[in-house]
Formats: C-alpha cells, structure tokens, sequence
C-alpha cells in the first residue's frame, strides 16, 4: 500500500459540520460589517516580503520567526502573509483610495500564516475576519471599531470576555518611554533572555511580547508607557473611554498590552476569553497613524482589528435553529419525473431539498429523511399519482397532510416554517 499523505504539521482541514459554523460567523461578521458600512475586499495570499518587513517591523516575532518566506523561481523574495493589515494598506496605496469616501471602512475574511509553535488555538494557517478603517484621526472611530467588535461577539453570544485596552502613544511620546526602558533594562541584562538582550537595545518595546518568566518577571517593575503619554495622546485615550463608557462597552485597562506588532500608535487593544487555554486572544488591534506613510503614500490615520476565526469557533454557541432540508421521497419513475419538477421549484424559491439518489424503498427513504433531519417529506408513489395528491409528512409530529401533486406555492410558508 501507498504511503498515505497527511496534512502539515500546524495545518488541518475544516470538515463539514465545523465549516458549517464558520460559514454561520462569517455571515453574522458580514451582517455586522453591513450595519456599518465595511465594504469587502479581497487580497493576493502571497506578497513581497519586504512588505510585512516594513508595516509589521524587521525586530517582531512575526517577521524574524515566523514568516514563510521564500525566493520564488524569478528570484523574488515573498511570504506568506502572515496579517491582512499590511496588504490592505498596500492595496490602499496602490490603488489611491484616498479620495473614495466608501473606500474608508473595509473588511477582508481568509487565511494567514505563521510558523509558530502548533498548540491549541495556535495553528500555522488560521483565518482572520479583518476590518480597517482609514481616514479619522479622533477617538470616536476607535470607539466605533471596538463597538462593532463587541457588536459582532456579542451577536454571536459569546457569553464572557474581556475587552483590555492601553494606549501605546505617539511616535514622539513613545520615544521618551523607549528611553526610559532602554535605561531600566541596562542593568537587568543577565536576566534577560538571548533574544531579549537583542532586543533591548533595537526595540526594547517588544521584550514585553517575551512569553518567558524570567523576562515577565523583570519587566514588573518597568516603566509604563501611560506614564509618558503627551498631552494630546492623553485627551485622545481619555475621549475614547468616555465613548465607550457612553457605549456602555465594559473595558479592562491594561498597562502593559503592547502588542506584537510595531506599526501601532495610540489606541491598541485586545479581546481575550477567560479558560480557553494559553491562547485566549481572539481578537487584537489598533490605531496604526504612521504605517501609509511608511509604506510609501500619503500620510492617513487608520484603525482596525482582526478576529481569529479559529479560536473564536468553539466559544460560538450553535446558532439556535439549525437548517433542515426537504426531503423528496419518489417511488417509481412517473414520481421521479413529478419530483424533479418539485426539486427546481423548491430550490428557486430558496428551500433546501434532497432527494434520494438510489431511489430505494419507502422505508429506507424516510430513514434518509431522518438521518439528514429532515423537517418535512414529501411522499410520491403510484397511489399518490393515481389520486393526484401528494403526501406531505412533518417528520418531527409524523403528522401527515394531502397536498397537490404538482409544484405550487400554496404549501410554501408551510415549508419555509422548517427552514433556518
Ligand atoms: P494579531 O493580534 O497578530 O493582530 O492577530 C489577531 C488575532 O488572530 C489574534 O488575536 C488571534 O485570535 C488570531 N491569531 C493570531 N495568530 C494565530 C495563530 N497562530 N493561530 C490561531 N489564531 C491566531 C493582527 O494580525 C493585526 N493585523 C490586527 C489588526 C488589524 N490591527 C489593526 N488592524
């Protein structure tokens, strides 16, 4: 026998009661995006490397660990994106959407990867529902994008989590708290971890991602970027919590959230569910005023967010009414052909109907029925033909009703009453 292939390691396939679920969140993101006017785009899986290097910042995990970098066959260097943010900027720029006021509020849903260690909620292709919005610089369209989070989780009922939020500053009040930090790890060096002890000369921001203790232990007693907040950054957090006070939205502040990403300014915050394990982020984001221009286009203030669709699906309950289809049980060529009349007329008015490809014994046709929950059944034999009424079953009270033979709408709200 043939070696069997199985998936990589990191990677798995969604089978088809667990991708039902995700296609159930995906349309209640898509709903809440609507409400708010976030518009669809869709983006290239691989771009060039120095993309991510750039947006994301050469010294984060992400891009020194994580990528999937390779020179493809012309010699180009690209990656796997392992984010959409950056890709949505890119796209922003290249396609100077600037001017376009329904171009502003955007959203993408599909797979990132990331080479990190697989564990539970940690996979190396996972998938995001992002959504960025560029253009407003005031608090009020942070507070309007954590709110459209909360909107979409709470849509989903998902019963607890919390909300943490910080505020990472601008680049110039960021500079003076860079200082600080550099000054209070001089001294602590030993303790740090190798990677760490790079770090904190090139980007002592990100020793506060080290997930080691002794790192953890060392930085209880750093400096606090809320400390060296300018003024205007200051107004700009204070506004945001009152907005969302105002929005009645329940907050944790969280001092030492830095997040793992370096384009980030201002704003950050991050949606954790309690006793889902070590990774219990579901959703992170941020204020990212400086990344356009970085990338090269005009300098625009943006905000956004990105759920992890893959941690977020076990803590989604199953949505109340589960779609049942109509099941067509034909017995007998004649009926065959009457049945596939219904089968067109049912799916054009958007009723899920199956039918029975073997065409077996009544018996065995309603076992189908029963075996793909079928809320009703439609019985056509000889009889049935004969008497020019057809049989309509209700498979959960087994009640049974003579309706016409032939397709017709009369029976339609009675059917749709067992669909989703
Ligand atoms: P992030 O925090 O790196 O932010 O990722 C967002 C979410 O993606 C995480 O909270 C987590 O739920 C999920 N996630 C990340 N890595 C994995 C993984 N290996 N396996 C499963 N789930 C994972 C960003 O990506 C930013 N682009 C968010 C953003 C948008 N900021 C501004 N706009």
């Amino acid at each position: 026998m043939p070696k069997r292939i199985q998936t990589i390691r990191g990677f798995r396939d969604i089978l088809p009661q667990e991708a039902q679920k995700w296609w159930y969140v995906e349309r209640t993101a898509r709903d809440v995006f609507s409400l708010f006017g976030f518009r669809e785009v869709k983006l290239p899986i691989l771009e060039q490397t120095a993309l991510f290097a750039r947006s994301i910042g050469e010294t984060t995990d992400i891009v020194e660990k994580e990528m999937y970098s390779f020179q493809d066959k012309g010699g180009d260097n690209v990656s796997l994106r392992p984010e959409a943010t950056a890709s949505i900027v890119r796209m922003f720029i290249q396609h100077s959407l600037y001017q376009q006021p329904l171009a502003a509020k955007l959203f993408t849903i599909g797979p990132m990867f990331r080479r990190e260690r697989p564990q539970k909620g940690r996979y190396r292709q996972f998938y995001q529902i992002d959504a960025e919005m560029f253009g407003f610089e005031r608090p009020l369209a942070d507070a309007e994008m954590i709110f459209m989070l909360t909107t979409i989780l709470n849509q989903l009922k998902v019963a607890e989590y919390d909300l943490h939020l910080n505020s990472l500053g601008c680049p110039q009040c960021r500079q003076a708290f860079k200082e600080a930090l550099k000054r209070f790890l001089e001294d602590k060096h030993q303790k740090l971890c190798p990677d760490c002890q790079r770090r904190r000369l090139l980007n002592p921001l990100r020793v506060f991602d080290c997930k080691s203790e002794g790192c953890k232990e060392v930085l209880k007693e750093a400096p606090l970027i809320t400390q060296y907040l300018c003024q205007d950054c200051k107004t700009h957090f204070e506004s945001l919590k009152g907005y969302l006070e105002a929005f009645g939205i329940a907050y944790l502040l969280d001092p030492y959230l830095v997040r793992g990403l370096d384009y980030y300014t201002r704003t950050i915050f991050e949606v954790t569910i309690p006793g889902i394990g070590a990774q219990s982020a579901v959703a992170g984001g941020g204020r990212y005023d400086n990344l356009i221009e970085v990338l090269g286009g005009r300098s625009t203030p943006a905000i956004g967010f990105a759920i992890g669709m893959d941690r977020l699906l076990p803590c989604v309950p199953d949505p109340d009414k589960e779609a049942r289809p109509i099941f067509l049980a034909l017995l007998g060529e004649e009926a065959v052909k009457i049945g596939l009349k219904w089968v067109q007329f049912l799916r054009k008015v958007g009723i899920w109907t199956e039918i029975d490809y073997r065409l077996g014994s009544l018996k065995s046709q309603l076992n189908r029925a029963n075996h793909l929950k079928a809320k009703f059944c439609l019985i056509i034999g000889e009889d049935e033909i004969k008497k020019g009424k057809a049989i309509l079953r209700d498979m959960d009270t087994k009640e049974q009703l003579n309706v016409a033979l032939e397709p017709n709408s009369e029976i339609i709200e009675k059917l749709k009453g067992g669909k989703n």
